[in-house]
């Protein structure tokens, strides 16, 4: 096996789980910004932990962009989003990366999904919307807001590790 981190972040908390299932899986070879992927040199990687953020309930753009161009590689999907994981949001993500890897004939191989901090700023300018508004922060979108800030913790990367670890079967050591 020859893995590679590959990871999309616009706010830093992809960046944060990536970097962090990078470090502590010490198999894993390579940390690349999507941005910066060279794809030949991508050729030799047949293991992809594949980091990415909601966008709308799908995979962001750039990270769009990049299952779009692999095919015939072993991908985790590791993801970040603002709302709970378990909700709507987090499954439906969590369907659209899966539909994505397959897609494009990469094999599935696992996934991790935790919340990312929320921009402060963004909480409040929902707080100052009218309350008729969809977007409109009650109490319990406003507890979900503060609790956002503090993920991806330390319990989020290890979790994420051990499941990395799990699918690339390398939990035996
Ligand atoms: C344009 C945009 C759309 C988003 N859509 C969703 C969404 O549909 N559901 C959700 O839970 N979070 C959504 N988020 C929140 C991000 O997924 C979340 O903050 C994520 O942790 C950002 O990762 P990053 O810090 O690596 O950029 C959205 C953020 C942006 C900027």
């Amino acid at each position: 096996m020859k893995c590679a981190v590959v990871y999309s972040s616009l706010t830093g908390n992809t960046y944060k789980l990536a970097r962090g299932i990078y470090k502590g899986i010490k198999e894993i070879e390579r940390f690349i910004n999507v941005d910066d992927v060279d794809f030949d040199e991508l050729k030799a990687y047949d293991t992809i932990i594949f980091c990415y953020w909601n966008a709308r309930n799908t995979v962001d753009p750039d990270a769009m962009k990049f299952i779009n161009s692999i095919s015939g590689k072993n991908v985790f999907a590791a993801g970040t989003l603002g709302a709970y994981p378990d909700g709507k949001s987090g499954t439906m993500m969590k369907e659209n990366a899966r539909k994505l890897i397959e897609e494009n004939n990469n094999t599935f191989i696992g996934e991790f999904i935790c919340q990312g901090r929320i921009d402060p700023v963004k909480t409040e300018r929902r707080q100052r919307m009218s309350k008729e508004h969809s977007h409109y922060l009650n109490e319990e979108r406003l507890k979900r807001h503060i609790e956002s800030r503090n993920h991806p913790d330390l319990n989020d990367i290890a979790a994420a590790i051990e499941l990395v670890k799990k699918a690339l079967t390398l939990d035996e050591d």
